[in-house]
Parts: C-alpha cells; structure tokens; sequence
C-alpha cells in the first residue's frame, strides 16, 4: 500500500514538475529571439479571421477540367467571392473549390475574397491557361515512406480527409498521390496483392485494396483535392508489381480516365529493356553503356501520350539523376525530376543532399522542378525495412531545417508520413504559410548557397517581390553565431528582417544580420526590400 501510494506521488509530482518547467532547452540569440532544441511550436497559431494561402499563378490546359480549392485558414464557415472568373469556371462559395472548365489560352487574374464573422481577406490569383502546369512546385501527400506495399484504397482515402481536416490544404497541399503497390504483383507475401497483371484487352488490374479506382479520384477530387498514381517504364515496378512497359499509351489513358492528376514514373526494371536491342523502338546502347537517347526515350514517350490526354497530369520523372535529368526532364514533358536516390535511404545526410540538389538550381523554373524527394518527418516507416511507420528520430531542428531547405529549393512540397498520426509539432513544421510561401513564389527561383564551410552555409532565394529568404544554417553539434551580410545579398543600409518560422518582425537592421542559429538546425528570414 505505502508502495503505492509512494509510486503516485511521485508520478503526480513529475506530472506538476512537467506542467511548471516543460522539457524545452533554449539559447538567447543577439537580438532576443529564441531558438528551442526540444518539439517547439514555432509557427503561430491559423487566426480565427480568414487567411488566404496558395500560389499567385496557377497553370492549367485549355479546355482540361479545372479544380482548385482556395487554400485559406480560418475559422468556418467562410465565404468566398471570386471576381475576374473566366467563362467556364465557378467558385462554389462555401467551399471555396473553383471547378470547371479551363478558359482558351490567355491570363485571367482573379480577386478573391474570404469573409467570415471574424474577418476578411484578400487575394489575387492568376490563372494561365496554355501549356504549363505546375508554375509552382506540387505540393500534396505522397503514400510511400509511410504505407510502402500495405497502401490500401481506405488509407488513400483517410490522407485525403485528414489533408482537409488537419488543415494542411488552407495551406496549399492538394494531391494525395498513390505511389507503388496498388497493381497486381505477380508474388507477393500478401496474396491479396497477387493476381493477373493486366485483362484480356491489357487493360492494368489495380489489386484487391483497390476496388474502384475511379470512384477514390471522384472522392478525391470531391474534396477538391487532386489525386496522383505511379508506374514504371519496365515491365515491373521498384516493388515487384505490374509496369507499363509496352503498355504505355492504354495506361495513360486509363489514368487519365480513371481520372487522376499527376504520373509519378519511375525507372525499375527498365535497366534491362534499354539494353534489349530486340526492341527496335528503344535507341541502341553504345559499347553496353546507355546513351542520352537511351535515358531519355521511356520519359518522352510518357511525356508526349500524356500531353494528348484530355486532362492535366503533372508528370514527375523519378529516375533518381541520371543522365544528369535536370538538364532534360523538362524538354520531354516532365514538371519535376528527382535529382537523386531514395531519400529514406539518406535522410541522416540531409543537408549534403540538399546542398548537392542546389547544385542544379538553375534548371528550377516555373513548371520545371529540381525534386529532392518527398518531406519525411511525423511517423515514417522506416526505408530499409519499410517498416510500421515510427515517430521520426530527426531531431526538432532538423525538422525545421528540413522544411525551411525545401521551400528555399522550390523543391515539390510532398508529404510522406503517416497522416493518421499527424501531431501537432508535425503540422506545425509543414504548415507554416509564410515558409511555404517561399516555396511557392512565383519567380520559381531555388536558392543559391553562398558562404559554406563544413558546418555552416546560407541558402538565398530571390523573391518576385524583389525581397530575399535567407535560411541560416547550422550542421554542427554546438550553437553557431552566424552573419549575413547584406552586402552579400547586393543590399546596402537598412533592411526590415522577418523571422518567417515565428512570422515575425525583428525590426530593421543596418548593413548585416548576426543570429544564434541552433546545433542541426536554421534560422530563417525575409529580408524586405525596402
Ligand atoms: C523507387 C522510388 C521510390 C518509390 C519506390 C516504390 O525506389 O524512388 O520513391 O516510388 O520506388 O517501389
């Protein structure tokens, strides 16, 4: 009894003990701020008053169906008034989803406001109807490093309400992409995965999680959301399961009739197609060795079937760099391109490959984009076993570095955790509108880096609005001083710094700005200017 009773006392004391003095390190910077080591929440809280988030342009396909729900935050219900609306499309004015069908080719600037008991808010949107897609870089859900081959139609679906109900889509985050294992595989440990690849007309078979394809996309899309898929120029997939190879044209068209949004195509098993000199479609290998052509070939064909779909579908090439990708995937159709390996193999060396995908920044542009792999914190199952996913090892800071590299890179904005166990601190880290809005500015420059040793480097993004983000970061194990210089940034005299984490003025600063940046981690600002 005296045990027990002894037990909770000491239990209730180190509950109390936690209430007063919460697990949290902190170190003072210069100018007062505070940068946390521990699961701080950095990003303010979404006001009750409406805020509008999202791009500033906007690219769809004339005559393609057009679906884009107003990113905003706020307190519901909100509504939302659209002038400049071109013929074709409408906003449904409680939902804010703006849906039809994309007007003849041209510019349409649209005013949108967002109204609630609280408030109100402003913004301009430009839609550009013509050939591009994806002016900014995608930004979504992705199934892979969370769900590997146990994704099921239930799970897609659940991303999907929870991308609307954790708020993640008031700033900005539409697709829900299905990446590998929803076909049939040929073995498999589970025979509910295990079936015929394809029917009598060849059509691909999706396997028994995924009963009706397109009835998930008009779930999907009935959120006002878009939806992705995956498949492989081979005959087989990274996971053992069913591939395109010689099936390209009815698979695209099956995906587009299926109705979704955006065509992750990887490499896996294609090595051996390109070295099959039986094919007489594929370019020859030179001395064994695959040529340009070679790498180029499978991505082309998708590139140009998918162009002459009736629907807008973002295509990502993901063939981990080869054939140094970033200096072609947009000439054969691609929006983005994977400038590396599995990041869940890499994410310890997350900085270094970070500072290698910078390397290519000058093949980021409006509709072409450097693609370092998907953002992996929250629950992740881990890559080497694609194991249950756990709660991310990655240090709070790193996290915080992680995001803050990715916007600065105009590197697609892809989810890949558990969204069933998405915590505070994880949403926190991914939805921050300040950050993302530097992800998505519309000059779609990534980051240059500039002063680097081993330890420490700056990342400097150009912004539309003739402004600067800088990300200040620390590799090290010990709190670091940094300074940045204005004048490496071509900016002379007095400048207003925003800490965009905590969304907050630091005030004006002459000529440099000193900040205490912590172990792992960075700090972030805009400099104005003006
Ligand atoms: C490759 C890709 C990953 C994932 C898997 C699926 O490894 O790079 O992103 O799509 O295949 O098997």
């Amino acid at each position: 009894m005296m045990n027990k009773i002894l037990y909770y006392t000491i239990v209730l004391a180190i509950a109390i003990l936690g209430q007063i003095c919460p697990i949290q390190s902190f170190s003072q910077n210069t100018e007062g701020g505070l940068f946390a080591s521990e699961r701080l929440i950095l990003t303010p809280k979404p006001k009750p008053s409406p805020r509008i988030n999202g791009p500033l342009v906007y690219g769809a396909r004339p005559g393609n169906p057009f679906l884009y729900p107003i990113p905003c935050q706020g307190e519901r219900q909100i509504r939302f008034l659209v002038k400049g609306l071109p013929p074709g499309l409408t906003v449904d004015e409680n939902t804010g989803i703006i849906s039809g069908v994309t007007p003849a080719k041209g510019k349409y600037s649209l005013l949108i406001t967002a109204t609630n008991s609280k408030g109100k808010s402003t913004r301009e949107l430009t839609i550009v109807s013509g050939d591009k897609l994806a002016l900014t870089p995608p930004m979504g859900w992705n199934h892979w490093y969370a769900h590997y081959d146990r994704i099921t139609d239930q799970m897609v679906r659940e991303a999907a309400d929870i991308m609307i109900s954790s708020g993640m889509a008031d700033v900005g985050y539409q697709y829900v992409n299905i990446d590998d294992c929803w076909m049939n595989s040929p073995k498999h440990n589970d025979p509910k995965r295990v079936g015929p690849l394809r029917d009598d007309q060849g059509n691909l078979i999706p396997n028994s999680y995924f009963p009706d394809m397109s009835a998930l996309t008009d779930y999907i899309h009935s959120k006002g959301l878009k939806a992705g898929i995956y498949t492989s120029p081979g005959p087989l997939t990274c996971g053992g399961f069913a591939g395109s190879y010689q099936h390209e044209e009815q698979d695209a068209r099956q995906f587009a009739d299926w109705g979704f949004d955006f065509l992750k195509y990887d490499w896996c098993s294609y090595g051996k197609i390109a070295q099959n000199l039986d094919d007489p479609r594929i370019p020859e290998p030179i001395n064994g060795k695959i040529t340009l052509e070679g790498y180029q070939y499978p991505y082309k064909l998708m590139g140009e079937i998918l162009k002459n779909q009736n629907r807008d579908i973002v295509f990502n090439l993901c063939q981990y760099g080869m054939g140094e990708v970033w200096k072609w995937g947009a000439s054969v159709g691609g929006q983005s391109w994977r400038t590396s390996g599995d990041l869940g193999f890499e994410l310890d060396r997350i900085f270094e490959v970070a500072l290698k995908n910078s390397e290519y920044r000058q093949y980021s542009k409006p509709g072409e984009w450097n693609d370092p792999d998907y953002i992996q914190i929250g629950y992740i199952g881990h890559s080497h076993k694609q194991g249950i996913p756990e709660l991310t090892w990655m240090p709070p800071n790193m996290q915080y570095a992680y995001m803050s590299m990715w916007s600065l890179m105009a590197a697609p904005l892809i989810y890949s955790g558990d969204m069933s166990k998405l915590d505070e601190f994880t949403i926190n880290v991914l939805c921050n509108p300040e950050v993302i809005e530097v992800n998505q500015d519309p000059l779609g420059e990534a980051a240059m880096v500039i002063k680097q040793n081993e330890e420490l480097f700056l990342m400097v993004k150009n912004l539309a609005d003739g402004s600067k983000a800088v990300g200040m970061f620390n590799r090290g194990n010990n709190d670091a001083e940094m300074t940045l210089n204005f004048s490496e940034l071509q900016l002379t005299g007095k400048h207003l710094v925003r800490d965009l984490w905590r969304q907050k003025d630091l005030g004006r600063y002459n000529r440099k700005f000193v900040a205490q940046v912590p172990s792992k981690g960075v700090v972030m600002v805009k400099i104005e200017n003006k």
